[in-house]
């Protein structure tokens, strides 16, 4: 069927809503971490939100500083991931939380606090699902990856924990990777404590799990938390009302 230009010109906008709407999706990997450090999307203007991601002091207090403190991974920086942007369970098939994400064809100014459901695809975790918001990116993270961030999960290459909570040098267990047991997050800081047990609890000690993972509209519960939420993105957006039909004379 051919349409007249004038109809293809009306149906335009509509068309590209519908493919904004749909975001990303497709198949990827996981890590885990947990820097201490202030994740990226903290940084003024690097996604679409009117407030970057929360960080909070040395002592896990709360910043209100525009995101402008340089991180704690720096020499004397004094910004650091808050504990409260640490995984939870919701009921036993659905986590939420955060994650450093790499995704295929897109860019941070796309991603910063853009939320993705993930579906995990092997065992032990098969079929359960988690939805984490970008709050991070990683130069050494491949396409279509989620960098899961769980206390106990590897301090990495920029350890701030150990300026943060005086964490070993290398930090809690495996410098990546991190720890290897449940018994392991009782010597943890008290605010770390509930985020160390998911990782051995709901998330089953699991290594790596791959995943399928979509995007979707950020839930309210955890932008609460972040602080971050998108303005424009499409998927976000609640419909007003029945959208009008463009009408055409042919
Ligand atoms: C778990 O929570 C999610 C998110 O609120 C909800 O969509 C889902 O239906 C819940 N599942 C169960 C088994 O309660």
């Amino acid at each position: 069927m051919r349409l007249p230009l004038a109809t293809l010109v009306a149906i335009l906008p509509f068309y590209l809503d519908a493919v904004l709407a749909q975001g990303s999706q497709g198949s990827g990997k996981t890590t885990r971490y947990w820097d201490c450090c202030k994740p990226s999307c903290a940084w003024p203007r690097k996604g679409n939100s009117p407030n970057p991601v929360q960080t909070c002091d040395k002592n896990d207090r709360p910043l209100n500083d525009g995101g402008n403190t340089k991180s704690g991974c720096e020499n004397g920086g004094n910004a650091f991931m808050c504990s409260s942007q640490a995984p939870w369970a919701v009921n036993e098939t659905m986590a939420y939380g955060w994650a450093a994400v790499n995704i295929a064809g897109s860019n941070e100014a796309n991603w910063c606090c853009a939320c993705y459901e993930l579906t995990f695809t092997q065992a032990p975790l098969t079929g359960k699902k988690m939805i984490v918001q970008a709050t991070n990116t990683g130069g050494d993270l491949g396409n279509n990856h989620f960098d899961i961030a769980m206390p106990g999960g590897g301090v990495g290459i920029f350890n701030a924990c150990t300026n943060q909570y005086g964490a070993p040098s290398n930090g809690w267990g495996q410098r990546y990777g991190g720890i290897g047991s449940k018994s392991e997050c009782s010597g943890f800081p008290a605010a770390l404590k509930a985020g160390c047990n998911w990782r051995f609890d709901w998330f089953k000690g699991a290594d790596n799990p791959n995943v399928n993972f979509k995007q979707v509209a950020c839930p309210a519960a955890i932008t609460a938390k972040s602080n971050c939420a998108r303005q424009n993105d499409a998927i976000n957006q609640t419909p007003t009302g029945p959208r009008e039909v463009p009408t055409w004379v042919p």
